[in-house]
């Protein structure tokens, strides 16, 4: 929800903390701030708004050349976006600052035993109430690791924190748990930040740390220890990721080059996976522990996820049952928790994540592991704490996706779920290597096909034009592209802010029919597939009510232009591959919407990348 930054070394902080902080800007902006030690006192910078509101403070006021200092962009939880509550806060004397994502449960309780101690606070935030606890054990504890040591174990909720004492230099201590914190190894520099976009510019070398440990950071080293104060030999990764990777590219927003960078991602997802000379699925054992034997015991699967994860996770009980011929089950992460689920030792708990971070799809995994389930993570983010902790992972090879509104994440999720449905159908005996075989090739082709989609761009823009000022469109679909539908009505309200409901189509007439009039644009989901005379009802049933119609329908189905008012044509695929397809226009007429709507495209207001609090 919040991105935080920490830099100690050898260049002037103040420049290298913006910089990261612009990077992890997609995480949330309502506010930011930078602060720095300098001779021996606490150098805060922050602004409400975007990172640029603190540019131009930053410009006014130069912080100075410090080589040491912490910094933050917020998405509130506790207290309204303004400069009290902007991050980094500061304890009562002037000595600690700290900068904080989580939420901090208890913080309330906290802070009526500090105010009791005399201390006073000047935000409403729970993130103030962490810097007057580390002060309140500076004293006792000697150090400002061992303080951050003996505060962090009274915290209840999720944290990752970055804490500077004005009179230690050259030290920052940083501390997580249920929230990301990522240690970056330079030359003569250290950096702590929330994810690996702020570090890819300096170092590919990082220490991932774990729920629990604080890292104590100094320009020479990074020392990690356990919540009981023990040495931990944190293991150091060398992270492959482009930094470029996390650039615009020539483009004008990260969801545009994510949209189109959709073939690539979808083959890099699928590449080193496949064998189509033996028709089979390979995930790497490192990766995907779990053997054919114990995919063969596995007589149900949980898709457990939210936001767009959770419509992959719709498409994807229609991959597992179709090729799997097991039970798939769909649950939002946020209700799954709270439902005392049936779960025992034969359930494959599937959690769908873009970031690995998102609380609610975290906590249902711990829950389902905690009753004993099997568990694989499909993920975008190597080293994210859903990668850790499910026994398995599937990565979706895309590199970072910094726009807000996944879409390069939901097609790639959308191939691992296939490799993973056909994964268990071998595992189970009921797909030979042959259909396997067939199912792969169909697969290797998707790339060509959702570029070929893409080439619909000026169409999609032009129907953007014709449709922007409505106030509500409605999505239909039927059978697997009815996850489709409802993909397309979240992106468009996530970024343009119009009103969109996703529906199935068969539904329609029992309730959303109402809705229809010459004022409200129906978005239609009709492949030539099995379903396709059912969706040319639903359209005549919309035509009748003087609805505007919108068709996505595939190159080989015939003219519906005496039905509808506008037809985007996409390339035919078999039926289990056709919404990979089918999303690409869709994400196209959100975006060209919003833009000329003239909204934040890539940071839409009150959203943020990853929401890592419930
Ligand atoms: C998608 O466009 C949204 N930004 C949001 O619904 C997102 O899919 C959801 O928050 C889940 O995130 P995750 O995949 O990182 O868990």
């Amino acid at each position: 929800m919040c991105g935080i930054v920490g830099y100690v070394g050898r260049q002037p902080a103040a420049r290298i903390l913006v910089d990261g902080l612009k990077r992890l800007e997609y995480r949330g902006y309502d506010s930011a701030g930078i602060a720095l030690v300098e001779g021996g006192a606490l150098v805060v910078r922050r602004a409400p708004g975007k990172l640029r509101d603190l540019e131009r403070v930053l410009e006014q006021d130069p912080p100075g050349d410090s080589r040491q200092g912490i910094g933050h962009t917020r998405w509130a939880t506790h207290g309204r976006p303004c400069e009290e509550n902007a991050h980094p806060h500061r304890g009562p004397d002037g000595r600690i600052v700290l900068v904080h994502n989580g939420i901090i449960e208890n913080y309330l309780e906290l802070k009526h035993e500090l105010r009791d101690r005399g201390h006073e606070f000047a935000s409403e935030t729970d993130s103030e109430v962490i810097a007057h606890l580390v002060a309140s054990e500076l004293a006792e504890a000697g150090s400002l690791t061992e303080a951050v040591r003996r505060a962090a174990g009274r915290l209840d909720g999720n944290y990752a924190i970055c804490v500077m004492d004005a009179r230690q230099p050259e030290q920052i201590v940083g501390a997580r748990r249920g929230a990301p914190l990522i240690a970056g190894l330079g030359e003569g520099e250290n950096f702590l930040a929330s994810d690996l976009t702020a570090i890819l510019p300096h170092t590919r070398r990082v220490i991932f740390l774990d729920d629990g440990q604080i890292a104590t950071v100094t320009p020479e080293r990074v020392d990690v220890i356990d919540a009981e104060g023990q040495p931990v030999s944190a293991e150091e990764k060398s992270i492959a990721w482009d930094p470029i990777a996390a650039e615009k590219g020539g483009y004008r927003h990260f969801m545009l080059k994510e949209i189109f960078e959709q073939p690539r991602s979808v083959q890099e997802t699928l590449a080193g996976r496949i064998s189509l000379d033996r028709g089979e699925v390979m995930f790497a054992r490192e990766e995907f522990p779990l053997e054919d034997a114990d995919l063969a015991r596995i007589d149900r699967v949980a898709l457990v996820s939210c936001g767009t994860s959770w419509h992959a996770s719709l498409v994807g009980k229609f991959l597992i049952e179709t090729l799997a011929r097991i039970p798939a089950e769909v649950d939002y992460a946020s209700e799954f928790r709270y439902r005392d689920p049936l779960v025992d030792d034969r359930l494959l708990m599937t959690i769908v994540t873009q970031s690995g971070e998102t609380a609610d799809t975290l906590a249902a995994l711990r829950e389902a592991q905690r009753r004993g389930a099997r568990s694989v993570a499909i993920c975008n983010v190597m080293g994210s704490t859903a990668t850790r902790e499910a026994e398995g992972t599937i990565l979706t090879h895309c590199g970072p996706e910094i726009g807000v509104a996944s879409t390069k994440a939901f097609t790639a999720q959308l191939v691992a779920l296939y490799l993973m449905a056909l994964r268990i159908g071998a595992a189970r005996g009921v797909l030979g290597a042959d259909e396997v075989r067939e199912h792969l090739t169909a697969l290797a082709q998707a790339p060509g096909r959702i570029e070929r989609a893409l080439e619909a761009e000026p169409q999609v823009a032009a129907l953007a034009r014709e449709f922007k000022d409505a106030t509500d469109f409605l999505y239909l679909g039927r059978g697997i592209n009815y996850p489709i539908a409802l993909e397309g009505a979240l992106k468009l309200k996530e970024i343009s802010y119009i009103h969109a409901e996703g529906y199935p189509a068969g539904e329609m007439k029992h309730g959303p029919i109402a809705l229809i009039d010459e004022t409200l644009p129906v978005v239609s989901l009709a492949p030539a597939d099995a379903v396709f005379e059912k969706m040319i009802s639903n359209i005549e049933e919309v035509r009748a009510r003087g609805g505007r119609l919108i068709v996505v329908t595939t190159e080989d189905a015939p003219s519906l232009d005496d039905k509808v008012d506008r037809t985007l044509r996409v390339p035919k695929v078999p039926p289990l591959i056709q919404p990979i397809v089918n999303v690409v226009p869709l994400q196209l007429l959100a975006y060209h919407i919003a833009l000329l709507r003239g909204c934040d495209v890539d940071q839409p207001r009150n959203l943020a990348k990853s929401v890592t609090v419930e």
